[in-house]
């Protein structure tokens, strides 16, 4: 049988998976996972120092689940900028055959979800300049360009080697708009410490 007409069959037509995505915060055990199969090996030390920091408070790292995977991640940064009530976006990264699926749109949206629950009037997100795609992402999203910023980034691979990593990027903000009543939680706090004082 020629391979033209084994295509033919209806066994080798195209068919659909449909494959549930949950949207969660990163255990420990996902930790090897967000080495996706040693193409983030190098970032070890990067990945446990986020889920330390998360452990304390500071950090919250959200993964993209299909099948017990983390498919996809974004890390919230709570501390650095929160006297500016500001929330960090950063390490967004989908696993390549499963881009353009919307999995980054939602992971941001959690993201922005997140942070109004905790009071955050902000969200802020960086697109590297040689990344336009990335920057048209956000600015549909609501981000707004607000500046540029060159920084650096080091850590020691598992090799022992040390790497630094240039990074000059576009800085770009989302004003979190919250629900009907526009209040905080801190807001809220105090409010229900005055009733109770009344
Ligand atoms: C950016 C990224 C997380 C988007 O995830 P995703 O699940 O594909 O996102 P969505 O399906 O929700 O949205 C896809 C859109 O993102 C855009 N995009 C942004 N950056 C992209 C990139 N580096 N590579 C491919 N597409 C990118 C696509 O062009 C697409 O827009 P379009 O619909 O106008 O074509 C994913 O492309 C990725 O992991 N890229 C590599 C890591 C990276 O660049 N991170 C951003 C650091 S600045």
């Amino acid at each position: 049988m020629k391979s033209g007409l084994l295509a033919d069959l209806e066994v080798f037509q195209q068919f659909a998976v449909p494959t549930p995505v949950t949207i969660r915060t990163c255990t420990a055990g996902d930790l090897p996972n967000l080495e996706w199969f040693g193409m983030f090996a190098a970032h070890r030390e990067i990945i446990q120092a986020a889920y330390e920091r998360q452990e304390q408070g500071e950090n919250v790292m959200l993964v993209a689940d299909v099948h017990g995977w983390a498919v996809g991640q974004l890390w919230i940064d709570l501390a650095k900028k929160v006297e500016q009530s500001t929330g960090i976006l950063w390490a967004l990264r989908v696993f390549p055959f499963l881009r353009n699926l919307r999995i980054g749109t939602r992971l941001i949206k959690v993201a922005e979800q997140v942070l109004r629950d905790r009071g955050f009037d902000c969200a802020e997100i960086g697109a590297e300049k040689d990344d336009p795609a990335a920057r048209r992402l956000y600015e549909r999203l609501g981000y707004r360009l607000v500046g540029s910023e060159r920084s650096e980034y080091s850590y020691t691979g598992p090799d022992g080697v040390p790497v630094h990593v240039p990074v000059d990027e576009w800085i770009l903000h989302k004003r979190l708009v919250r629900g009907r009543t526009g209040r905080t939680p801190v807001k809220e706090m105090c409010l229900a410490k005055l009733q109770e004082e009344h």
